[in-house]
Formats: structure tokens, C-alpha cells, sequence
């Protein structure tokens, strides 16, 4: 069966803690799509040549985690050409058949507008730079708290602001805001929004795919 679950929001809001789970719990595969965008950052010259020929090898680079490769994606993100070349991989990814859950910042909006759950998730600025910080070790970190706030809102600017596929929620998702749920909680949420989903589609049973 084909069946696609869109997971969008800023960074650091929990979208991929979330779509793990949710690709778990209803066994489905999972597509981290800032990752192509970190792998674009990350393989520097021209970024539109490094779109269209993007490789596992680009992907499954060590480096792609770190807040510099986040900040090499947003930048490359811009780019209405690079966006372009990596639409394809994304619809065929979900509409695999088995279901797919894809996180990132346009899935609902521009690549699968057609997806049959659609989840925005958000959280507070501070919030997500604490995580981002704590992350990073705290007081141990090699970038102050103020500092890696600054980062977060630089970057919800960037993604929010772009001209071509801009960070918005789509008109039918659901918002999830995860600022004061425990990750078990949030992760509750969204699995309740895709059991119903399905059981209204006669799909599963007891919240499982059958
Ligand atoms: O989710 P992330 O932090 O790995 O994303 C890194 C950057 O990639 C993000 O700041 C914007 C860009 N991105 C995007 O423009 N569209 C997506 N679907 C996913 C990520």
C-alpha cells in the first residue's frame, strides 16, 4: 500500500525524533530529507551540480550532523535549481510501497501535497536551542547558549523567508507543538493522528497496519 506521512517544522523542533518513531511503530521506511540538503552543503563547488548528481557516498558522509553542515543545507536550500533536482527522489521515496514517512520543511506543502497525514511540528525558539545546546554538551559546549539561539532564529529567518518553498505549515496539517511534551508524549500524539488516519481508511487495526 502507498502511504505518506509528512513531518515539517523548524529545526530542532523534534520532526525527526517523531518521524522515527512514527516509521517504527507502523513500519514504514523513513527519509530524512535535510540530510540531501546537508550533503549538497557538504560537497562544496557548484551546489545545483552537486544536487544532480547526489550519491548514497554523499549521504552517508560522517560530517552532515554538525551544526555547520545545518548551516551549509539552509544556505544551499535557497536555491530554486537545487530544490528542483532533488524533488524526484523525494515522490518516488513516498510512494514506496509499504509507506514512508519523509521529514523536513516543504514535504507537506511541495513535495507531497497529496500526503495522506500531514504533521507540522513546532517549538519555542529557547526551547530548541536548549536541545540544540544541550546536545552539544551544555556548559561544556563550544558555543554559549545566546550564541546557539541566535543560530536557531538566523536559521527559522532563512527557512521561513525563502522565496522558493518556504517553511509554512500546510492548510491541513495537524500542529503538533512539542515546547512542553516529553518526547513519549509527543511521539503519543503523532501516533494517534496517523492510527486515525488509517482506521478512517479501514487500513489498520488497533492503530497497526494490516
Ligand atoms: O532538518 P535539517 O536541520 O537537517 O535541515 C537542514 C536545512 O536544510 C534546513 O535549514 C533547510 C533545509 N531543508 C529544506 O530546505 N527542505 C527540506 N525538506 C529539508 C531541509
Amino acid at each position: 500500500m502507498e502511504f505518506t506521512i509528512a513531518v515539517d517544522g523548524p529545526a530542532a523542533a523534534g520532526k525527526g525524533t517523531i518521524s522515527r518513531a512514527l516509521a517504527a511503530h507502523f513500519g514504514f521506511a523513513h527519509l530524512d530529507t535535510g540530510l540531501l540538503y546537508r550533503a549538497v552543503g557538504a560537497k562544496g563547488g557548484d551546489p545545483v551540480a552537486a544536487a544532480e548528481t547526489l550519491s548514497e557516498e554523499d549521504l552517508a558522509r560522517d560530517d552532515l550532523r554538525t551544526l555547520a553542515a545545518g548551516e551549509a543545507a539552509s544556505q544551499v536550500a535557497t536555491i530554486p535549481a537545487v530544490r528542483r533536482a532533488l524533488v524526484a527522489f523525494q515522490r518516488d521515496f513516498a510512494r514506496r510501497s509499504g509507506g514512508a514517512v519523509l521529514d523536513g520543511r516543504d514535504i507537506g506543502t511541495v513535495i507531497c501535497p497529496e500526503a495522506e497525514v500531514k504533521i507540522f511540528v513546532t517549538a519555542a525558539p529557547e526551547v530548541r536551542a536548549r536541545r540544540r545546546w544541550l546536545e552539544a554538551g551544555g556548559d561544556s559546549a563550544s558555543e554559549p547558549f545566546e550564541v546557539v539561539l541566535e543560530q536557531v532564529r538566523a536559521r527559522d529567518a532563512r527557512d521561513i523567508g525563502r522565496a522558493d518553498a518556504p517553511l509554512r505549515p500546510a492548510e491541513d496539517a495537524e500542529e503538533l507543538d512539542t515546547s512542553d511534551l516529553t518526547v513519549d508524549a509527543a511521539v503519543a500524539r503523532a501516533v494517534a493522528l496517523v492510527a486515525a488516519r488509517l482506521e478512517a481508511d479501514n487500513r489498520a487495526v488497533d492503530g497497526r497496519r494490516v
